[in-house]
Order: C-alpha cells, then structure tokens, then sequence
C-alpha cells in the first residue's frame, strides 16, 4: 500500500465545496489504463466522473440514491441516470444482467452500510474497477478535538476486504485543505457532504470545536484502488 500527501487550497470565493471529490474524481480518470465503452458510476453525484471521461464511450449508467444529485448529472442519449441504493441487492440483481467494461465509484462508498457486501456485489459483476473510498483519518485531528471516532472504516479494513474480492493496487493519499477562516471549515464540512449528512454534534459542541480547533486545514484519506 502506497501513501502519498498533497495539499490544496479552499477556494472560498468560487463557492466551491467538492475541491477534494473533483480531485479524486480526476485522479481515477487520469490513472485508468484503457478507454472503456460500456461504463457504470455508482454514486454518481452530480456527474464529477462523467464530465472527466474525455473519450467516446457507448454506455454510461449512472447510479444515485438521490434523485436530487441525478437531476444535476449530464445527460445524453449515451448517459442512463438511474436511482438506485447500492446498499440493495436488487440493485446489483439488475446491474449484473449487463455487461459493463469498467465500474467506477468516487467518494461515495464510504457510506455503503455493510461495505463488504457491497464489494462482493460489485466483484460480481466481472469488470475492472477504479473506486475511491474515504477513510478514517479524515477529519483526523478535527475528531481527536471533538473527542469523537471516526464514523469510516480504517484504509486497513478497507484494503483487507478489497483484497478478498479484487486482485487490485491499492494506494491511499492524504490531502490537506488550508482556509482562511476557522469558520469556513465548518461551512465547507456541512455543505461539500464529506460528513454523509450526518450531524454528530449539537450546536454548543460546534462553537466549542471551533475554538478549540488547532488547525487552519481539514485533513482527508482517501483510499484508491483499481484492479491489476
Ligand atoms: C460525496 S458524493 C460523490 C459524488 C460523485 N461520485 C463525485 O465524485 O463527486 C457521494 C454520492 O453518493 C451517493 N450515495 C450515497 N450513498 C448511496 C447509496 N447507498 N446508493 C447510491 N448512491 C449513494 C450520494 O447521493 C452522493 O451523490
């Protein structure tokens, strides 16, 4: 398992809160070793890997559970967008009557409920895959402060599950963003979704966190993975 840093900057003035998902998104794109034509996203967001795919392609079916993100996603008569909950196996009893030349998932695993279950899903359906899974230490020292563990699985647990199922590279990078404002931190958590929408902590806990916050940066884990 290789592990790499980068850092970047919060672009506040460009109202930008998924710095670290186009990052990512990119990076998949940019290491992918064949140009496939029939392509699944799970997780599709607004659309981050598609708009990356720079060649022509016959297929791409887009997965989301939230009709919100589909609406927003490109389309064309080459793009399906589907909603669909990765977390159901009807889901993947459809997904696995296709022939896709590559899966893809970005940023969006992370919060699958039993990912275990969700990567034999995935094996099952015989494709190379690029996915992009976040990891532990994000929010690492922003979690010690509050106190609380963090709600994703270790780039251990996750390396040894997709090594059950995957003959795969493994690598996982740690990103930093810089801000200027210890307030635009907390902004950029509840409006980029990296929490998953979650709200761990109470109003009060939040005021005391940002006083108490060390840093001027969120720190990320993300763990890459593609096949061999
Ligand atoms: C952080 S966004 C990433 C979106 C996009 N892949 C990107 O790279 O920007 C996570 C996406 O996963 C979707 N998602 C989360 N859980 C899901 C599930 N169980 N089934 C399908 N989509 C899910 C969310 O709706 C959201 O669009």
């Amino acid at each position: 398992m290789k592990i790499e840093k980068e850092f970047s900057r919060f672009a506040h003035e460009y109202g930008k809160y998924n710095v670290i998902q186009e990052k990512v998104a990119q990076k998949l794109i940019n290491e992918l070793q064949s140009q496939p034509k029939e392509i699944l996203d799970l997780g599709c967001g607004n659309g981050a890997i598609n708009k990356k795919v720079f060649w022509d392609y016959n297929r791409f079916t887009a997965i989301d559970f939230s009709q919100k993100m589909l609406d927003l996603h490109p389309k064309s008569d080459k793009v399906k967008c589907n909603l669909g909950n990765f977390n159901e196996d009807t889901l993947f009893e459809e997904l696995v009557k296709e022939n896709y030349e590559h899966v893809f998932s970005a940023s969006s695993l992370q919060w699958a409920k039993d990912l275990d279950a969700v990567l034999y899903q995935i094996s099952q359906l015989n494709a190379p895959i690029s996915l992009a899974i976040f990891t532990s230490n994000t929010f690492k020292t922003l979690l010690e402060t509050a106190g609380i563990d963090s709600p994703l699985k270790s780039s251990e647990e996750v390396s040894y599950l997709l090594n059950q199922y995957f003959r795969c590279e493994i690598e996982v990078i740690n990103y930093e963003l810089s801000f200027d404002k210890i307030d635009e931190i907390f902004t950029y958590i509840k409006k980029s979704g990296v929490s998953g929408g979650r709200n761990v902590l109470s109003y009060k806990q939040v005021k005391a966190l940002m006083r108490n916050y060390p840093l001027k940066t969120l720190e990320f884990e993300v763990l890459f993975v593609r096949s061999l």
